[in-house]
């Protein structure tokens, strides 16, 4: 229920719900896992997700260790055993960009999963900012677009300064996949919840029938 009030508040507190997309995912192993290596060897360098050992990707997602030690521990000297977290140093990172990238483990409960998704879709080339970068709903923010190579970039004539190595369906994936991602982060044991959910339901309602015939027996001789 928290977790509801908080996804749903984090959702609308910084931009107005109608500019918000709402992502195109099944949130399943697949995406996750995509969403996730991108993630590592994209955001990493900057973001940890230090809630997430990478020995739990394991158990969540069923990656074995050699799997998940090529292309999830980007980081140099990143530990199987510890959390996910970024080598950037925080003071370098304020020298550099003009802000220290927070840990983004939780942001998908914090902000709301539209709310991320969105944002990685809405950079544009501003000028007078210190990176050359804005963002339509997290003004003024103090990020690059990281993402400029896959998206392609226009300038404010629409003439094509970059051209994108990502078709537009392959864009629309790819940050779906990172917002997947950032869900399974935020809350990790979401993929075994929804795998058990149909056979918790399942047993209530059984339960509930086998209480019913229960009572019928016990009451046979009041009524
Ligand atoms: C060069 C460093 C750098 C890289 C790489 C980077 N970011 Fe960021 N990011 C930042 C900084 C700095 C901020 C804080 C912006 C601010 O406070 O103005 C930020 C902010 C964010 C936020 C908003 C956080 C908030 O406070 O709500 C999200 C979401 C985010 N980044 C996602 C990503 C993702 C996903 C990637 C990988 C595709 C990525 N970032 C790659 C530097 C980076």
């Amino acid at each position: 229920m928290a977790a509801v009030i908080v996804t749903v508040y984090g959702g609308t507190a910084n931009a107005d719900e109608a500019q918000l997309q709402t992502p195109k995912y099944q949130l399943n192993k697949e995406t996750i896992v995509r969403g996730g290596i991108f993630f590592a060897q994209n955001c990493l360098s900057c973001h940890g997700a230090k809630y997430i050992r990478y020995n739990r990707l394991a158990t969540d997602l069923g990656l074995d260790e050699a799997f998940i030690k090529s292309n999830f521990m980007t980081p140099a000297g990143a530990k199987y055993l510890r959390g996910m977290t970024t080598t950037m140093p925080p003071k370098l990172a304020v020298n550099w960009l003009g802000a220290t990238p927070p840990d983004l483990n939780l942001i998908a409960r914090y902000r709301g999963v539209d709310w991320v998704y969105t944002f990685l879709r809405s950079f544009y080339l501003d000028p007078s900012q210190a990176s050359g970068w804005n963002n339509h709903i997290f003004p003024t923010v103090a990020m690059p677009n990281v993402l400029f190579a896959y998206s392609g970039t226009v300038d404010e004539t629409g003439q094509v300064l970059k051209k994108a190595s990502f078709s537009p369906g392959e864009y629309d994936q790819v940050t779906a996949d990172l917002t997947a991602w950032l869900q399974y982060t935020s809350d990790p044991s979401i993929i075994i919840r929804r795998q058990i959910a149909p056979y918790v339901i399942g047993f209530l309602l059984l339960f509930t029938l086998l209480a019913y015939l229960l009572k019928r027996v016990y009451w046979r001789d009041v009524h």
